[in-house]
């Protein structure tokens, strides 16, 4: 695995240039990513283009030895094109249209920003297509940041329109298709179509699906115009983007299937505070992120990729834009990068080089000092760098478990989750939660992937479940979790047909005849395990294996699958992780709290994420807190 570091050099005199070029290649560094927010300087007025400092940027890179990421400037399209062209402004669900100031301001929908963002690629990739320095292009910067998919717009609107005129072919056959007789919302031609922002209430979940299907489209189509120049331009070097952490917001799979590499911005202290954990876990893992969120995001985005991924942002510091912005427990830097490493990354890199000491980010940690000085992570890459060369490649090998991740259902829970708590990532997370603290190399994939192979498959949920997922879900022998929900919406958005779980039925006979969602703080108690959150009421006449304590069944096996009723806690989580292990001939290694592991093709990686040393009974060693370690296996 490479490092590297995300530099600007235009943010800095370039007298200091070849010295930060040195003291990056002598930490260990042999990768920069650079120029994504550069557009005013590239082209700092209207057709006027200046590449003789980018120029001299990356000779003075690649004359020490580094190579560079380049990146295409169109998160940050600059003032005179906003002025020229005002209605390519992102307008937000309010209404109102997003202000110049930040960045990601536009629409993916507008066609005039479009055509421009082709022509500044164009000229990024006639001028540096072929530079020797140059070995992968990343599109864009974070696709969806600061809440930036959805976009409500004429522009947007109007090809909604279209998309909508193409998926259905007639106006009635949208109306029937999202059930618009239901108050009167029928619309006499696609032209009558707007998007579901500012309704009184909420507008029909049906064209919510849609929107968002929509807008995920959008942003894949924007992405492949970018893809498809710099290919023509630049054959041979590859091409990313940078995803980021717990998002959902468009579906990553179709744009991962247009990349060559896919990248991922890890940030596990700024997720643990932002995200859903709770107090006792935000205070037990304050400085080192939970233990699973670096981990669910390798093996997440390694599911979005052909197998070719990396880590572009990595944390090494306090942040800025979280609630609370802590350090990191000293040693946690080369942590989460051992962690990529054993993962599969093909490269993790810094964000940032140097501290910006001016504008928005001021308070973002560097691996300098703005003074230049060295920060703390400074040394934690050289550490890394020098175990990363004692171990060698490292490679991965298909888990033993496969866990079904979908985009869609998290649109679906989110646009209609009945009850608060019923948040899809959360349920996707704790599932693969309970697996790794058993010691398991998990996949996270597509329902679109083949999953024969697997020794176990686990699907926390899958709202709408297609016939031919069905089909192949039938075709496995091995031990399958389906989770809540599932097969509970047909395509468009209604009750299936002879009720949830839809299509699912035929293969397990089962029928959902009533949900509820229960506040936080109750559940329903079963022997030694509670439901909470959410539970179904299951018709059928199989004999659950797992009920509450009122007899009221809670999981129904047929043959080797199992579907359960309801948002399991971690003892029923175990529970049925045992039985499925037992069937499947898996090795289970329960780990104590905070410590995870992943096995490579050569190697054990232990890494104690708790603020505490830990035993690992597996190789009889204490290890520190923050603390890695690595045993070769013996084959
Ligand atoms: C990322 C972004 C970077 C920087 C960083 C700060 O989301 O891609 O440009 O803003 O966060 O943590």
């Amino acid at each position: 695995m490479k490092l590297g570091c995300c530099y600007y050099p235009e943010h800095w005199p370039e007298e200091i240039w070849a010295e930060d070029a040195r003291q990056m290649a002598e930490m260990g560094l042999s990768l920069v990513r650079i120029g994504e927010f550069a557009w005013s300087r590239i082209e700092p007025e209207p057709g006027r283009y200046d590449w003789a400092w980018l120029d001299r940027a990356i000779e003075t890179l690649a004359a020490a030895g580094l190579q560079v990421i380049l990146g295409t400037p169109t998160a940050t399209p600059p003032k005179w094109l906003v002025d020229r062209m005002p209605d390519m402004i992102a307008v937000g669900a309010d209404g109102r249209p997003r202000g110049f100031g930040s960045r990601r301001h536009y629409c993916f929908s507008h066609e005039g920003y479009r055509k421009e963002c082709r022509r500044i690629v164009t000229a990024l990739a006639e001028r540096y297509g072929e530079h020797p320095a140059i070995v992968m292009w990343q599109t864009d910067n974070e696709y969806g940041c600061h809440d930036t998919v959805l976009s409500f717009s004429e522009a947007a609107a109007a090809r909604f329109r279209e998309w909508c005129a193409v998926r259905y072919g007639d106006v009635a056959a949208l109306n029937t298709a999202w059930g618009n007789v239901f108050w009167s919302m029928e619309y006499r031609s696609f032209a009558e179509v707007d998007p579901p922002n500012l309704t009184v209430t909420e507008a029909n979940p049906a064209h919510w699906l849609d929107y968002r299907r929509f807008a995920s489209d959008e942003v894949a189509s924007f992405n492949r115009d970018q893809v498809e120049i710099l290919r023509a331009h630049s054959a041979g070097r590859p091409i990313t983007h940078n995803f980021m952490g717990f998002f959902t917001e468009f579906n990553h799979h179709d744009v991962g299937r247009d990349l060559d590499v896919v990248t991922w911005d890890s940030y596990p202290l700024g997720f643990l505070e932002q995200f859903w954990f709770s107090d006792e876990e935000k205070r037990d893992y304050l400085r080192q992120g939970h233990p699973d969120i670096a981990a669910f995001h390798h093996d997440l985005y390694r599911g979005c990729s052909n197998g070719r991924w990396g880590v572009m942002e990595q944390q090494p510091g306090p942040v800025n834009w979280a609630r609370f912005n802590p350090a990191p427990l000293p040693g946690m830097v080369a942590l989460w990068t051992l962690e990529a490493m054993a993962h599969g990354a093909e490269f993790t890199s810094y964000f940032r080089w140097r501290q910006a000491p001016f504008a928005q980010e001021q308070m973002h940690a560097g691996l300098l000092c703005p003074d230049s000085s060295e920060a703390e992570a400074a040394d934690e890459v050289r550490a890394a760098t020098a175990t990363m060369a004692q171990i060698g490649e490292q490679a991965t090998e298909q888990a033993s478990v496969a866990l079904v991740f979908s985009y869609e259902a998290a649109w679906v829970c989110g646009i209609q989750p009945q009850g608060q708590s019923f948040r899809y990532l959360e349920l996707v997370y704790e599932w693969y939660s309970a697996l790794r603290r058993q010691g398991l190399n998990v996949d996270i994939v597509p329902e679109s992937q083949h999953l024969v192979g697997y020794r176990a498959i686990f699907v926390p949920s899958l709202p709408i479940m297609r016939a031919d997922f069905v089909e192949h879900l039938a075709e496995l022998d091995c031990p399958v979790l389906i989770g809540p929900r599932s097969g509970s919406k047909t395509h468009t958005f209604s009750i299936p047909e002879g009720l949830a779980p839809g299509a699912l039925r035929q293969i397990l006979p089962i029928t959902v005849e009533r949900v509820e969602s229960l506040r936080d703080g109750v559940a329903e108690n079963g022997d030694g395990f509670a439901i909470a959150r959410w539970i179904e009421q299951v018709a059928s006449d199989l004999v659950p294996e797992v009920a509450l304590l009122d007899g009221r069944g809670v999981v129904y096996r047929n043959h080797n699958l199992r579907y359960c009723a309801g948002w399991p806690d971690r003892a029923l989580l175990d529970r049925l992780l045992k039985c499925m292990a037992g069937e499947a001939g898996i090795d289970l290694i329960p780990l104590p709290k905070g410590l995870r592991i992943r096995r490579t093709a050569t190697h054990l990686f232990a890494f104690n994420y708790s603020a505490q040393p830990v035993r690992f009974d597996l190789s009889g060693e204490v290890i520190d807190p923050a603390g890695v370690s690595i045993t070769a296996l013996v084959s």
